[in-house]
């Protein structure tokens, strides 16, 4: 069989996303229809305002715009039609599975109930399970830079739909808000049987990373990029098989590299780290999966084995069973082969 091209082969092989804010996929279109639905006014009028205003020298810069975008979503409508879009787009990407973050306290904090966020996300995502068969994980996010009693009414506020979450996360402004700040929260979050991730090292120091693992006992890292700052931190994380969330747009975006050429993926990947490729705030970073994959590839020259070795971690590294892993690995050994 002829070779496909390289933007063919990461179009069509099957994949997963494990990193992904559900208010970072919110387009202009659809934030414009939304705010003129909720006779809410936006700072920006044409979608053609709204992509100018992207342009972000830190990650600060990014969430200022991020939280306000997020405020014209009041209804359940609102937060079913933004799960929606997305997984309707991430099914012409070939993904399969995808474990979402939401920041309820984005929204509880300016009246608009816990349930109203969870139910408009849930029935969405139950919509594209069954009829676009995109299986997924729900993971709530903490704000880090609200405080921990913010965070515990929170929890507290998740219990009656703890059927529905599968973790939660820690996000927002990272450095100045270490994983510390979180650890009993997290312990409770535990105890109620929650599995739990956190964003380190994006912004934030490798010891950022090593309280996440130490204090927060996360199961996976999101972003984690500054690991490879710290020898000790990269076979910690290498002899774990601890998977790594990145982000290669949202990191160029956020200025987190200066260039994709200088991405760690690689360099994580040659010291045998569980890396995964992931799209953040699709709708903020210019590209979703595959525009992920296919910036990485030709920044780094990236193999079509490599490519495959990145989308079946993403498959290892989610949290659906062993079986369903094996069969979506299945699937992609198969794609490989049939190349
Ligand atoms: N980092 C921290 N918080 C966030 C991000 C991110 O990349 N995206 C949405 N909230
Ligand atoms: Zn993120």
């Amino acid at each position: 069989m002829a070779d496909s091209t390289l933007k063919e082969f990461i179009e069509n092989i099957p994949k997963a996303e494990l990193h992904l804010h559900i208010e970072g996929t919110f387009e202009p279109e659809l934030m414009i229809k939304i705010a003129e639905r909720n006779n809410k006014k936006i700072k920006y009028s044409s979608v053609e305002e709204l992509k100018r205003a992207y342009s972000f020298k830190n990650l600060q810069e990014f969430l200022d715009i991020y939280y306000e975008g997020a405020n014209v979503l009041i209804t359940e409508e609102d937060f079913y039609d933004l799960t929606w879009a997305y997984l309707t787009k991430i099914h012409q990407q070939n993904v399969l599975h995808v474990e979402i973050f939401f920041d309820p306290q984005t929204h509880t904090d300016r009246g608009v109930s816990f349930s109203t966020v969870i139910n408009g996300i849930y029935k969405a995502l139950e919509d594209g399970r069954q009829r676009l068969n995109i299986s997924y994980k729900l993971i709530m996010s903490f704000l880090r830079h609200l405080d921990e009693a913010s965070a515990f009414k929170t929890l507290e506020e998740a219990l009656p739909y703890k059927e529905w979450i599968d973790g939660v996360g820690l996000d927002s402004s990272e450095v100045g808000n270490p994983p510390s700040k979180f650890e009993r929260v997290f312990a409770k979050s535990r105890e109620k049987g929650f599995k739990v991730v956190a964003h380190a090292g994006e912004e934030g120091p490798p010891e950022y990373i090593w309280e996440a693992l130490d204090l927060l006992k996360v199961e996976r890292i999101d972003h984690g990029n500054r690991a490879i700052e710290d020898h000790l931190l990269m076979k910690r994380l290498a002899e774990s098989q601890m998977p790594l969330t990145l982000c290669p747009l949202s990191n160029l975006e956020l200025k987190v590299v200066k260039d994709l050429k200088e991405h760690p993926i690689v360099k994580m990947m040659d010291k045998n780290l569980l890396v995964t490729v992931n799209s953040d705030d699709p709708a903020y970073f210019g590209g979703y999966m595959n525009e992920n994959y296919l910036g990485i590839a030709k920044a780094l020259n990236l193999t079509k084995i490599q490519i495959t070795e990145l989308v079946k971690n993403s498959f290892k590294a989610s949290w659906l069973s062993d079986s369903e892993k094996e069969e979506k690995i299945d699937l992609v050994n198969h794609y490989f082969q049939n190349d």
